[in-house]
């Protein structure tokens, strides 16, 4: 891409094809440079050229790319961007994981450390591979009304689907990460949560239902800042489907339920 193709306007590189953020420019060209080593989650552009190449590891990217051009108000540049970050997360877990097995431990200490710093970013990374695999999962559906128990559930906890729908939207405009609506193994219920990174105000216990990620990067290809539009087009590509195939499998699970286990 020549330069007359692209401009920067603030933290945004508007290009052409649409708008990406400085952080996914940065993400793309340490792809580009170092074979997958990613720096999701760095706030540090200078890492992103001396980072080393991540290790394969355990985390393996599942492939979400039958998303990419087959959803309704979502187009394949928004959902590929999107891909692409996840999967620094995904390379960023591995290298993580391999690290904390040689960092050193002497100066271990609460105010800053090696291990202090992998631990906590690999809460980050872990977290970040986890609800987006969530999220794409309960992608690609034809949105509509919920279905079977989680329908149940949250006519229960909220009066009715339309109540539920209000306020999966509020909640998606009040967050500055992403919004949980998991069952609560603890009280046995459905419930929302909402959490402004991946590891920050992450719920215990709680298995994620609805996953809904409404970080700038979502979206902003497609709608700008216009975060109201796209929670329209994430509803109408929701899967109920996966929803409720998710709470089938929470209600049985039986290792969160009781935390004196
Ligand atoms: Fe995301």
């Amino acid at each position: 891409m020549s330069s007359n193709d692209k401009e920067l306007v603030g933290n945004y590189e508007v290009t052409k094809s649409g708008v990406v953020t400085r952080r996914e420019v940065l993400l793309m060209g340490a792809m580009a440079a170092a074979s997958g080593s990613l720096i999701a989650g760095s706030q540090n552009p200078a890492k992103a050229a001396d980072a080393p190449a991540a290790p394969a590891g355990a985390y393996k990217a599942k492939d979400f790319k039958a998303l990419a051009g087959t959803m309704t108000g979502l187009s394949a540049s928004q959902i590929t961007q999107h891909l692409k970050l996840y999967e620094g997360y995904v390379a960023k877990s591995n290298a993580i994981h391999e690290s904390l097995k040689t960092v050193e431990l002497t100066s271990a200490n609460a105010t800053y450390s090696a291990v202090r710093e992998l631990l906590i970013e690999q809460s980050f990374a872990h977290n970040g591979v986890v609800y987006h695999e969530y999220y794409f999962n309960n992608l690609g559906g034809k949105g509509g009304e919920p279905t079977g128990d989680f329908k149940s559930a949250i006519e229960e906890n909220w009066g009715s689907t339309g109540k539920f729908m209000d306020f999966l939207k509020a909640a998606g405009k009040s967050a500055r990460g992403w919004v949980i609506v998991g069952y609560n193994t603890r009280a046995g219920y459905v419930d929302a949560y909402a959490l402004d990174t991946h590891n920050i105000a992450s719920p215990a216990n709680i298995v994620p239902l609805v996953v809904l990620d409404v970080y700038e990067h979502a979206y902003m290809i497609d709608y700008g800042i216009d975060r109201a539009k796209y929670l329209e087009a994430f509803i109408n590509n929701l899967s109920w489907a996966a929803v409720d195939k998710r709470l089938s499998i929470a209600t049985k699970h039986a290792s969160g339920i009781d935390t004196t286990l």
